[in-house]
């Protein structure tokens, strides 16, 4: 694991707080990584990397989900939707909270996720009672990794799925350039640290459960940044970043590092399925 330590959670919720209009505007309304098999948009993109993760973990329909650091609700919305899931969503941003649950009502979704503002490493859920707990591109933010996945382990049914999409670190040893390209990504992006997938396995492996599939995606999702890239230069957004203070254009900034972490292999994107046993 590489970490950054001196990222605070209140720069976090800032940081979603005052970003979330232009995530929706440069992006879309999933704030992750899209999936490419070929040549698609990069909103079909999107949906295909959730695709892909519901398919996964199998998802059924009706099935109870926790969408843990929901952004602005595009899992949980996408969910209930499609799979006529029962969502609670949970964010760190009070903005993302409101955001989620207008776009919920004003699509008229059913069922109708709930948007909670919450802190995922201290909220509570009742034990034993969710089909699946869903995590994309939040766990980085989180500060004491096991004993997050510990807890969700205990909010999970026997047989429920902990399905789970991050941005992860490479294995160690990172050579020098690497471990710089590492930590540069999570002073950028505030992430307190990055697990390889060899962490991932063994937080979930300690918290009790079984991990049934996994794998390595950054081939198909770091088109991402060359897309993020080009649209920021193109706008003014850069501009309007250096007005909202210099965390942003931190943020900004670091669009090219996350590429250079992907090419050199000190940075991976990688996914997870794992069950609680009965
Ligand atoms: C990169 S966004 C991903 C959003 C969403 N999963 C999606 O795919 O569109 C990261 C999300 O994690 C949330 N987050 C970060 N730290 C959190 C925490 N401690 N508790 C709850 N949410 C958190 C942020 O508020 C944000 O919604």
């Amino acid at each position: 694991m590489i970490e950054f330590p001196n990222v605070q959670k209140g720069v976090i919720r800032n940081h979603y707080d005052i970003t979330t209009l232009f995530y929706r505007l440069f992006w879309g309304p999933h704030i992750h990584h899209g999936y490419w098999e070929s040549n698609e948009t990069s909103s079909r993109a999107q949906i295909q990397l959730t695709e892909r993760l519901a398919h996964a973990a199998n998802i059924q329909s009706g099935n109870r989900v926790y969408d843990i650091g929901c952004g602005m609700g595009g899992s949980s919305v996408w969910l209930a939707k499609n799979l006529q899931c029962r969502v609670t969503g949970v964010t760190l941003s009070p903005v993302q909270r409101a955001y989620a649950d207008l776009a919920a009502r004003a699509g008229f979704v059913r069922p109708r996720p709930e948007f909670l503002r919450a802190d995922a490493e201290k909220v509570e859920f009742p034990a034993g009672q969710a089909d699946v707990v869903w995590s994309i591109e939040c766990t980085e933010h989180l500060f004491d990794k096991p004993a997050f996945f510990r807890k969700a382990a205990g909010w999970l049914k026997p047989g429920g799925r902990f399905a789970l999409c991050a941005w992860l670190s490479g294995e160690l040893p990172l050579n020098d350039q690497q471990t710089e390209q590492t930590v540069a990504v999570c002073k950028g992006m505030f992430c307190p640290s990055l697990g390889a997938q060899s962490d991932y396995v063994r937080w979930f492996e300690d918290a009790g459960l079984e991990v049934t599939q996994k794998g390595i995606w950054t081939r198909n999702v770091e088109k991402t940044w060359d897309i993020c890239l080009d649209r920021v230069n193109r706008s003014g957004v850069r501009h309007l970043a250096k007005i909202l203070g210099k965390n942003h254009t931190l943020f900004l900034d670091h669009f090219q590092a996350i590429l250079d972490a992907y090419k050199s292999g000190a940075m991976e994107y990688g996914y997870f399925v794992a069950e609680k046993k009965d």
